[in-house]
């Protein structure tokens, strides 16, 4: 398993994978005291930190949803050809007219296809922007009529509780996107932990996850030509200032990917262009030319390890399904 190196004080915890996407206009204006005080104490940090979990405002959102269309952007597009390529594979292995249960469905796209080919009789989406998440649930209804299709607000990473008339048998938790790399390896293995204990005995997890490759490869889909990555990460300055009513200027920090090899991960920071302080009611920090501040992991999991990861979380046999390169990998785990 990999293991976090340079960063060793702080902790980047989750991501879109927690989040979801942000309703529109979902850039919450101002944070609760306690929210304030925890992004304050990143960026206070020995080393500073934002959650990645700030990305996700509208402009972050809609920034996300053009990353996932860059040609250099390779996980979205492979998870979808391998759905489709292998959509009656995949419903061989995890059965069809059961329950899926989408944590962080965000707009439950994915969700869609799944249930279609699975002709699953509900689908589950969870979701900490419940009101976005009823309107996709929404659209998922009107698309699918035979599919009994719930929205249910919460946060995975806590645990969640189904409605009680959840069918209890042929439960498969679908958690695509890749999005397990934004967690550190204890907090995705308390997370599948979580799936496991929502999948039951019985059923099982299909989960997308992105593997070790050629460094340039990775970096590229990370720093894009076009910077719209660099965009989506510069954005987060905007949107911690509404929060927590500091004074960033986005346009002095420069976006920097890279691959940490020792811990497997794709490292994305904001660097400081020149000197900077930076200040906000109750406090502030300056920022020496070239420090950083990191904003977000992206595990890269050799296909052995994230089987391992899943063994330690509870779940038995495995299954997968992989482009051709081997870049990607759908797997499936019985619970
Ligand atoms: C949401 N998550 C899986 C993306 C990733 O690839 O780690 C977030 C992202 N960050 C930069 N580009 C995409």
């Amino acid at each position: 398993m990999p293991t976090v190196q340079n960063h060793p004080t702080t902790s980047i915890d989750s991501g879109r994978a927690a989040l979801g996407a942000l309703p529109p206009g979902g850039a919450h204006a101002r944070a609760s005291p306690s929210e304030r005080a925890a992004i304050a104490a990143g960026l206070q940090g020995a080393a500073a930190s934002i959650s990645p979990k700030y990305f996700y405002d509208q402009r972050g959102s809609e920034l996300f949803e053009d990353i996932t269309g860059l040609p250099e952007y390779y996980p979205t597009r492979t998870e979808h050809a391998l759905l489709r390529q292998h959509g009656g594979d995949i419903a061989r292995a995890a059965g069809t007219g059961g329950v899926v249960i989408e944590p962080g469905a965000g707009s439950c796209e994915k969700a869609r296809l799944l249930c279609r080919r699975l002709r699953a009789s509900h689908f589950v989406g969870v979701d900490i922007s419940e009101d976005f998440l009823h309107g996709a649930v929404a659209r998922l209804r009107a698309a699918l009529p035979g599919l009994d299709a719930r929205a249910v607000g919460g946060d995975i990473t806590a645990g969640v509780q189904l409605p009680p008339d959840i069918p209890r048998e042929r439960r498969l938790v679908f958690y695509p996107g890749s999005s397990i790399g934004n967690f550190d390896p204890p907090q995705a293995l308390r997370l599948l932990r979580h799936m496991h204990a929502l999948a039951l005995d019985g059923g099982g997890l299909l989960i997308g996850i992105d593997c070790p490759k050629d460094v340039a490869v990775l970096e590229a889909a990370y720093d894009d030509a076009a910077g719209v990555t660099a965009e989506f990460n510069r954005n987060v300055l905007a949107h911690v200032n509404r929060l927590i009513g500091s004074d960033f200027d986005p346009r002095q920090w420069r976006h920097r990917a890279f691959f940490n090899a020792a811990a497997s991960r794709i490292e994305m920071h904001l660097e400081a262009m020149g000197p900077q302080r930076v200040r906000w009611p109750g406090g502030g920090r300056d920022f020496a030319a070239c420090e950083r501040i990191h904003t977000e992991n992206s595990y890269k999991y050799p296909l052995p390890a994230f089987t391992a990861l899943l063994r330690e979380a509870g779940f038995g046999e495995t299954r997968h399904w992989t482009d051709p390169r081997g870049w990607y990998a759908l797997v499936h785990a019985r619970a």
